[in-house]
């Protein structure tokens, strides 16, 4: 399904993270809760291990082709949305164009809350979201598992 995220190569903690929000209402989606609230957290550090592994080799950065919007995600997210500077931070390379497209939509209307990414989605405009999905999902990264 196009807005269901690849976790193929996520980090464990932000995965671990994003299964308890979903557990805890913070992150809202119907689904997601009823899958979340079925698990404990040695489960999710389980499921987070078993995602994490395999990650294929990537080729070395090519960010010179990093378009000017997406310079600042590189301070958390890493070059290409690759190496996050935190284990709570996610991979952005390689997921799904739709389901980027809907989390940054999400975070600048405020139905999915967090303090930092917030403030960071707020002032893009329609075509900034598009154009950034579709360069995070195009660089080799995260897969579908
Ligand atoms: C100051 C650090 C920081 C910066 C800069 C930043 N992010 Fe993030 N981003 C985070 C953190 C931390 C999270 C995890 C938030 C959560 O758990 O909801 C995140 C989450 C995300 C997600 C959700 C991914 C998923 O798997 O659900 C997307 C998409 C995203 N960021 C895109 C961007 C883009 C695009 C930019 C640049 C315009 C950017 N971020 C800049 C820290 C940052």
């Amino acid at each position: 399904m196009k807005s269901v995220p690849s976790l193929g190569g996520q980090q464990q903690d932000y995965f671990v993270a994003a299964m308890v929000a979903y557990q805890d209402g913070v992150r809202s989606h119907a689904t997601m809760r009823d899958v979340a609230k079925a698990f404990s957290i040695r489960d999710f550090k389980n499921f987070a291990a078993w995602y994490a592994e395999g990650v294929p080799p990537v080729p070395a950065p090519t960010d010179d082709t990093t378009p000017a919007i997406a310079e600042r995600c590189a301070a958390c997210h890493g070059i290409e949305g690759r190496r996050p500077q935190t284990a709570a931070t996610p991979v952005l390379a390689g997921q799904k164009t739709p389901y980027l497209e809907q989390t940054l939509r999400e975070y600048r209307d405020g139905t999915r809350k967090h303090g930092i990414m917030q403030p960071q989605a707020e002032g893009l405009a329609d075509e900034e979201i598009v154009a950034l999905a579709g360069y995070f999902a195009s660089r080799p990264g995260l897969f579908v598992k």
